[in-house]
């Protein structure tokens, strides 16, 4: 059976649930990658926007298995300003060499998921095997399980043989 880790980063929340959520329907485990430095108020909303319009690599914290122990790996991350959350970047800068074969999960409040999911390929150098766009709306209204488990299906079938190929389109926006 593939060994399939969840690794998300998370600001204010979303990000976290979702991969709560999906620990929950997959039973995969899930791994945090932090600030090192919080971005709390107004000055935390002013460092992510510097850092992403910046294109900044801000330090972070991570103390969870290599990924490399990893047959799939599910990225969650936040988009900010259309674009890959800073700190995931940072992550996936360091450690996106190790990653074999993944498959993506972005949170926003209405766009731009889409070229945070091109940031991570070009990062990473491969095409993702499922992408799954949720709105924060959705997650808090818990109204996004019904995607994550169509999700842990896709994750699960990109594992079978045959099915490892990267797709060629998006299969899945929600
Ligand atoms: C600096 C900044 C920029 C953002 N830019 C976008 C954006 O371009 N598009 C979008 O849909 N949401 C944007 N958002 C909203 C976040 O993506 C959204 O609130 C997300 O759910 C936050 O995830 P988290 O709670 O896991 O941190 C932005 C948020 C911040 C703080």
């Amino acid at each position: 059976m593939a060994r399939i880790g969840i690794f998300f980063y998370s600001r204010t929340g979303t990000g976290r649930t979702v991969a709560e959520r999906l620990a929950s329907v997959s039973g995969w485990p899930s791994y945090e990658i932090r600030d090192a430095a919080p971005r709390y108020g107004l000055s935390g909303d002013v460092r992510c926007i510097v850092d992403n319009l910046l294109k900044r690599s801000p330090a972070f914290h991570y103390d969870g298995p290599s990924l490399d122990d990893f047959d799939h790996v599910v990225l969650i991350a936040p988009v900010w300003l259309r674009a890959l959350a800073a700190p995931m970047r940072s992550f996936l800068k360091t450690q996106g060499r190790f990653i074999s074969a993944y498959s993506v999960i972005c949170v926003m409040s209405g766009d731009g998921g889409f070229r945070a999911v091109d940031d991570m390929a070009a990062i990473i150098g491969s095409k993702p095997r499922s992408i799954l766009l949720l709105k924060q709306y959705d997650v808090l209204a818990e109204e996004c399980d019904a995607s994550l488990c169509r999700f842990r299906e896709q994750t699960l079938a990109a594992d079978r043989p045959g099915g490892g190929d990267p797709l060629p389109l998006l299969p899945s926006i929600d």
